[in-house]
């Protein structure tokens, strides 16, 4: 049994906490007494994920809301699934975290959701009234996860998350045709007729999660910023960075990466973006330049003000941290974190925004310490508490998430476009996923890319 699956194994030995007030590990639906199937992608063990039909959902507590989906997508986390970095995954879970769609049904306690509307769901799903959601930081929720193996491991709980393994609940994803959403009412942000799926999909994570961590982190006007990972969410935080005043940006990260920046960023900040390619660098201690004296180099030999991880902590580059993952001696890399601690100016700030899933050897807290940098974890991102807003800066074209689409596909490919995800293959960046129910591509969106007839 992989590590993944164990932890799962013993999870259940151990027993959830009783915090959570709607049903832990619905993560697929065949116990519903549903006959009518779907087609879904499933995660089926490290390194292989399947479409296949699946039971359809039905409203299970009075708070669901059933969405037919319109809209999907794959995240750069979802790639952590397939790696099994997060564990307790369990064979058949449905993936996706990100979705949008038309609802299909409504519990009975379900206030403002309309069947036959267009919503957007939250990658989080919250309660909406407890401590936590009070202050609109939903993604720590405190009554949608009651996972102990979190708890212990992390001395707090995040909330409940759609298609994230049981570490964060055990719900169903949306990579599917229906998808459930516990706390409806919450959950969902309706999408005004001028803002199509191709933009308003984004809400549910990529936007909220850039535009936090530029706010989280600190970006200031003339601030010079390098933002390491160089994916859909760092992309999008660079152009939130401009939007705060920055006077700099320096994408750390290798091709074709760069290369789609380079040729999509948003038009008016162009001029004020640089690259770094970090395979084309050397790395740890060693007279060859790295990516921090190249860093160093661009900003009067003291280094950018800030920093911000969007990357994420599986990625080993040397030999030492590359073994360490495998041997299981460390879950995750330090090498990214010390390169933004030793970069950035004295009194810097470094965000980390890449997922990180637990302990990591080898971390620099002597130039942490000594130069005074200030390392700020940015958390699970709390859609709730930027969604609004977000939305407005797209009806009022403030913000263009098309530059960061670089394919449209179809449901029936997803298991195809998870590998060529993975791989960066076709210069794959952010992919837009449709369905049978998808409505007609907007303006603007890429054309149809099939990859199986
Ligand atoms: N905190 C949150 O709420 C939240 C939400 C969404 C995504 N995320 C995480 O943010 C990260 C980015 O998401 P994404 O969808 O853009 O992922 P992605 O996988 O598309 O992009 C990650 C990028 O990091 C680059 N990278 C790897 N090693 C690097 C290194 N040593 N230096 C610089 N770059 C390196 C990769 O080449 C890749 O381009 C992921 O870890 C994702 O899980 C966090
Ligand atoms: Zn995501
Ligand atoms: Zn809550």
């Amino acid at each position: 049994m992989a590590l993944a699956q164990l932890a799962y194994a013993a999870e259940k030995a151990v027993g959830h906490g009783k915090n959570a007030i709607t049903a832990q590990d619905v993560s697929e639906y065949s116990s519903l007494g549903v006959e009518d199937t779907m087609l879904a992608l499933v995660w089926m063990g490290k390194n292989k994920v399947e479409m296949t039909r699946v039971a359809k959902p039905r409203i299970l507590e009075d708070r669901d809301v059933i969405l037919k989906v319109t809209g999907s997508t794959v995240c750069g986390s979802d790639l952590h699934l397939l790696h099994g970095a997060i564990v307790q995954m369990s064979k058949g879970d449905i993936l996706g975290h990100e979705f949008c769609g038309v609802v299909d049904s409504v519990g009975s306690r379900v206030k403002n959701v309309k069947i036959g509307k267009r919503y957007v769901a939250s990658f989080q799903i919250a309660c909406g009234d407890c401590f936590y959601c009070d202050k609109k930081i939903s993604s720590q929720c405190e009554r949608t996860n009651s996972n102990t193996t979190e708890r212990a491991m992390y001395g707090g709980r995040t909330a409940g998350m759609f298609g994230y393994s049981h570490l964060t609940g055990g719900f169903a994803g949306g990579q599917a045709e229906y998808v459930r959403v516990p706390y409806g009412d919450v959950n969902l942000l309706e999408l005004p007729d001028d803002v199509p799926d191709e933009k308003g999909l984004y809400l549910s994570d990529v936007l909220a999660t850039s535009y936090h961590a530029v706010q989280d982190t600190g970006v200031y006007e003339n601030d010079n910023v390098a933002i390491f990972g160089a994916g859909p969410i760092g992309h999008m935080a660079g152009v939130f960075a401009m939007q705060a005043g920055a006077q700099q940006i320096v994408f750390v990260d290798t091709e074709p990466r760069l290369s789609y920046i380079r040729d999509h960023f948003a038009p008016e900040y162009r001029d004020k973006v640089s690259f770094l390619d970090f395979k084309q660098l050397s790395s740890g201690i060693t007279s060859s330049e790295t990516v921090v004296s190249q860093l160093k180099k661009l900003f009067d030999g003291r280094g950018p003000d800030v920093a911000i991880e969007c990357a994420a902590g599986e990625y080993a580059k040397g030999w030492a941290h590359w073994l360490e993952l495998a041997v299981g001696a460390e879950t995750d890399t330090s090498e990214i974190i010390n390169e933004m601690v030793e970069a950035v100016r004295s009194y810097g700030r470094c965000g980390i925004t890449g997922i990180y899933a637990g302990y990591t050897n080898h971390f620099n807290v002597g130039s942490l310490m000594q130069r005074g940098v200030r390392l700020i974890g940015n958390g699970q991102a709390p859609v709730h508490k930027y969604w609004q807003g977000l939305l407005a800066a797209l009806q009022n074209n403030e913000i263009d998430p098309l530059q960061m689409i670089s394919h449209r596909v179809r449901l029936e490919d997803l298991d195809q476009v998870y590998y060529k995800f993975e791989a960066r293959q076709d210069a794959m960046h952010k992919v837009f996923v449709e369905t049978r129910f998808s409505f007609p591509a907007a303006e603007g969106s890429p054309p149809l890319t099939r990859y199986t007839e």
